[in-house]
């Protein structure tokens, strides 16, 4: 959850040295968590660190992160797990000598126990974090040892927990040690220059040739070498491991848009338009659908926006196919896992593919004798690895907090899915599977009309509802995982209380605080019978003095009580996120700036949770 950049190179390829190019790396992991940054490098034989708390664009202006002039850097950008956000607390830490200097995602288990036998043999810590152990440790072996690698690779077999760490020493200075244990780490191959980082999109502008690194790996980078040896301590023939990442500088970049958000909302119609050319020539599909049609059960897990597509999936195979799909959030396995039986499906949605709670369901799963169909935006990450088979979305790097293009691109991957297993399962006809799939042709075309038809009346409305202190988002049958993502985002994004459930629900309890302006949003699908069950709990919201706003198809429920009409283009209910779901990003986007809040950094949230 937090950002990780480590760049090593010649003088030849960086006559300046790195640090512009670690600022820059640092402000593209920003979305990783952001309430403190710091940078250490080797500057003539010595390691110098600078470090805050705040902003790192206001930072590293104030410390002059780029003025250091060193070949081998290290940057960490915060989310605060061990100790308060503040100065000392940010990394990176160094050890007593000031020989190390360590920066570090994850969680170390037995951090208080390792701090106090330090402790006792005369170390002096100078933070409350856990990784703070780390350069202690790797001091303390390299006192007897006298060699960096092995005393790191002693100071990693007493760490318990989660960690990628980027480690820069005076005694090796052009190398940056690393390790990774269940959170993202990669190496950037360069010519002239090596890196690690947390994110393939902090050193996209470098290269594009990476090595994803395995639970249990580590070694070093320097400018013309790298090294890396696996959980036995075993060297790694590296070079088989080498991919090449699609993604462009430009996707990882704002391109004159003010927020990443906005940009990423934006950008659906080609996420769509790739993820669906991805999909149509990969054959995950069909190693999927035997997964599926084995399995006597089919589970979907995810967490967040992840765990609306599964719901969405969910209710759709149970119109296609008569399925039942059991859908469980993944930090809740252990209420499900014993249900699951040898062979039975688990699709696990997850645009990271780092999810710590979606790993730990995938694992307990897979222990059960399930199989396992990931969903993934991010290719060769854990979930995907752990996986049988993954169905890729292609919707290119997604910065901004909220999920927005990669809930579309899932929603359309497992529309396409569920669309082949009913035909496969005889649910549907061949006639029946061609007309559902031109269908989901018509998606990137569709969100693109949604966007342009609901984006000035985003705008509007969230000039009147942004002091509301709270709201409904209501809907039925395959529109209430949209309006339940719509809530999500309302919540996150424009803080905003922001409830959604079934509209039936509503004389079972939440009509109570209904009272004079209270807003509620209906997402109403484009199906006759739910337009006429939900007008009547429109007109029930309105009798009690509801402000009633209806995201609806063009021309459709003309009758519907509602205050506030957003018309979507005319398409299958199915297609219910793609036509309704940028309505409600926009809104939660507008409902920010309007606030004065950064959408692109919601409070106490950062992107990708690798923690439990
Ligand atoms: C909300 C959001 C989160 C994620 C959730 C799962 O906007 O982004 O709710 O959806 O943390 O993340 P992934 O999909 O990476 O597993």
């Amino acid at each position: 959850m937090c950002g990780i950049i480590g760049i090593t190179s010649t003088p030849n390829y960086s006559p300046e040295g790195v640090a512009k190019l670690v600022v820059r790396a640092l402000l593209r992991l920003e979305y990783r968590g952001y309430d403190s940054a710091g940078v250490a490098g080797i500057v003539n034989g010595e390691i110098v660190v600078r470090k805050a708390r705040g902003k790192i664009e206001d930072v590293s202006r104030r410390l002059g992160f780029d003025k250091i002039r060193s070949y081998c850097m290290i940057g960490h950008t915060r989310w605060a797990t061990h100790g308060v956000p503040s100065d000392r607390n940010a990394h990176p830490h160094t050890d007593c000598r000031k020989w190390f200097a360590v920066v570090h995602n994850g969680i170390l288990e037995n951090h208080a126990e390792l701090r106090r036998r330090l402790e006792r043999k005369g170390h002096v810590f100078r933070s409350d974090t856990d990784t703070e152990v780390l350069p202690h440790l790797v001091e303390d072996y390299y006192v007897v040892l006298g060699n960096v690698m092995s005393a790191f690779e002693k100071a990693l077999g007493l760490i318990r927990g989660s960690y990628a760490f980027a480690m820069i020493s005076v005694h090796e200075p052009d190398k940056i040690f690393f390790a990774k244990n269940k959170n993202p780490l990669v190496v950037g191959i360069g010519k002239g220059f090596n890196t690690v980082a947390s994110d393939i999109a902090a050193i996209i502008e470098l290269t594009r040739r990476i090595v994803v690194l395995r639970d249990g790996w580590y070694g070093y980078v320097s400018p013309h070498d790298i090294v890396i040896y696996d959980e036995r301590g075993e060297p790694i023939d590296w070079k088989k491991y080498v991919i090449t990442v699609e993604w462009s500088v430009e996707d990882a970049s704002k391109s004159g848009y003010p927020h990443y958000m906005l940009k990423e909302i934006m950008e659906q119609p080609v996420a769509l338009q790739n993820t669906l050319a991805g999909i149509r020539r990969d054959k995950a599909v069909e190693k999927a659908i035997n997964i599926l049609l084995n399995a006597e059960k089919i589970y979907i897990t995810a967490a967040g926006t992840s765990y609306h597509a599964g719901l969405y999936y969910a209710s759709l195979t149970s119109i296609l196919s008569g399925t039942l799909v059991h859908p469980f959030i993944a930090s809740e396995y252990e209420l499900y896992v014993k249900t699951i039986n040898e062979g039975d499906a688990v699709i696990a949605v997850s645009q990271s593919g780092e999810t710590m709670d979606t790993l730990n369901a995938v694992r307990e799963a897979k222990k059960q004798g399930a199989k396992i169909i990931a969903v993934s935006n991010v290719v060769e990450s854990s979930i995907p690895r752990e996986s049988d088979t993954t169905i890729y979305t292609r919707a290119g790097p997604e910065i901004g907090v909220a999920a927005t293009k990669t809930f579309t691109s899932q929603t359309l991957a497992l529309y396409w899915l569920s669309i082949h297993y009913a035909l496969a399962r005889g649910s549907i006809n061949q006639s029946e599977a061609k007309e559902l799939l031109r269908e989901a042709e018509k998606a990137p075309w569709l969100i693109r009309r949604a966007i342009e038809m609901s984006k000035p009346l985003a705008e509007k409305l969230a000039a009147e509802i942004s002091s509301a202190g709270s709201m409904y988002v209501l809907s039925r049958g395959i529109g209430v995982p949209v309006a339940m993502e719509g809530a999500l985002k309302i919540k996150e994004i424009g803080y905003i209380h922001a409830e959604a459930y079934p509209a039936g629900e509503s004389k079972h309890g939440p009509i109570a605080l209904i009272e004079k302006g209270f807003p509620v949003i209906f997402i109403v699908p484009n199906d006759p019978r739910l337009v006429y069950l939900l007008m009547g709990n429109i007109e029930e919201m309105k009798s009690r003095g509801a402000l009633t706003i209806g995201v609806l198809s063009e021309n459709t429920c003309r009758e519907c009580k509602l205050d506030i009409r957003i018309e979507t283009p005319y398409a299958d209910k199915l297609l219910v996120p793609f036509t309704h779901t940028p309505f409600i990003q926009l809104l939660s986007y507008y409902i920010a700036i309007n606030k004065g809040y950064d959408p692109d950094k919601p409070r106490n949230l950062a992107k990708t949770v690798t923690v439990e």
